[in-house]
């Protein structure tokens, strides 16, 4: 454990201010609206591993057959010294590439960062234990306003796992695609997974499943609002909604309102009115066509090395090299 360390590139405060301006601008908003990454407080992470679990949610385990399959190959290829892990929540799937690493040989970083570090700090534990030779560096950081500072003694390969890609809205996604891109070096690679466009009796149950586990973790942001922000949102008050947009070829989030009634957001000295019906959107997760992330990458300044897939095309994980 004496390698292992947590850095704080956000510190709590900074958070905190975050926080607060996204929630001041998003609710004074028409339509309302939140930002995703407030999801992941403790229980929000605790909530999204039991998403992954979920009969309905195929994502993670159709990401996860493909990096097994692939996991020695994308070694071989990268040559990578230093893994690099964005949004890297419980790393679970990770491991699975560390150990592919580290048979090769190349393999002694992993650096895992995440805006949860409750979850951050779990991993590593448990990668701590597993692969005791490996150096371990947590950052707990915004993915979007931290890649000027990775590590640089060695080649690295940056993963971005579990279709995140897809939470960011296009404008974002371009900007933080060219950044990805700007942060490596020539031959160094990104490991990318996306959730393909499929069919919406597949896609939409991913999202509303019959246990009403997303219903849950979709109103968990509401409790983080009351905890943080003093607010007091009554999560009941509110029904999970989550629907298929086939023009932008994204999955919405929203919170849909069953009565008319007012929250206070005491820290901000903020009233809101929801009326009966209105919806709040919390969260997209856009799903990609071959030659439409082809061509973004591209853009961002990448080859495309491998687009492997699951049989039934419903996951990409791609592995694109900095040109
Ligand atoms: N990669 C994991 C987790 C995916 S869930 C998997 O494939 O299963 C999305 C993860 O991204 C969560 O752990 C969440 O805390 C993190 N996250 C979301 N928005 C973020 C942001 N803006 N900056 C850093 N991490 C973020
Ligand atoms: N990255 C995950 C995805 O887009 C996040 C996620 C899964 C999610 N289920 C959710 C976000 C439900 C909000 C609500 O698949």
């Amino acid at each position: 454990m004496s390698d292992t360390v947590l850095d704080v590139h956000i510190s709590p405060e900074r958070l905190l201010e975050d926080l607060r301006a996204d929630v001041r601008q998003g609710l004074t908003a028409s339509p309302k609206w939140l930002s995703p990454k407030w999801f992941y407080d403790a229980a929000g992470s605790e909530l999204f591993e039991k998403i992954t679990e979920l009969p309905e949610y195929y994502p993670t385990r159709t990401e996860r057959a493909l990096i097994e399959a692939h996991a020695y190959d994308i070694a071989e290829r990268t040559d990578a010294a230093i893994l690099v892990e964005l949004g890297s929540g419980s790393s679970e799937k990770t491991r699975l590439l560390l150990a592919a690493g580290v048979k090769h040989g190349s393999l002694h970083k992993y650096v895992p960062q995440d805006v949860s570090p409750s979850a951050l700090t779990g991993a590593i534990e448990q990668i701590s234990q597993e692969f005791p030779a490996l150096q371990l560096q947590g950052i707990v950081s915004d993915f979007t306003d931290t890649l000027q500072n990775l590590p640089a003694d060695g080649r690295r390969t940056i993963a971005f796992l579990g279709g995140t890609l897809g939470n960011l809205i296009p404008e974002e996604r371009a900007e933080f695609l060219s950044d990805i891109g700007g942060a490596l070096v020539s031959d160094e690679f990104l490991l990318l997974g996306v959730g393909l466009v499929i069919d919406p009796d597949v896609l939409v149950p991913a999202y509303d499943d019959a246990a009403g586990v997303t219903a849950s973790f979709n109103a968990n942001v509401l409790s983080v609002l009351n905890t943080r922000l003093g607010a007091d949102f009554d999560p009941a008050k509110f029904a999970h909604v989550a629907l298929w947009n086939s023009e932008d070829e994204w999955i919405e989030m929203r919170l849909r309102a069953t009565e008319a009634h007012h929250v206070s957001i005491a820290d901000l000295g903020l009233d809101i009115d929801f009326e009966a019906g209105e919806e709040l959107r919390t969260e997209i997760s856009a799903k990609f066509r071959r030659e439409g992330i082809e061509r973004e990458l591209v853009d961002a300044g990448f080859g495309i090395d491998e687009f492997w897939t699951d049989p039934q095309d419903r996951f990409a994980l791609i592995l694109a090299r900095r040109s």
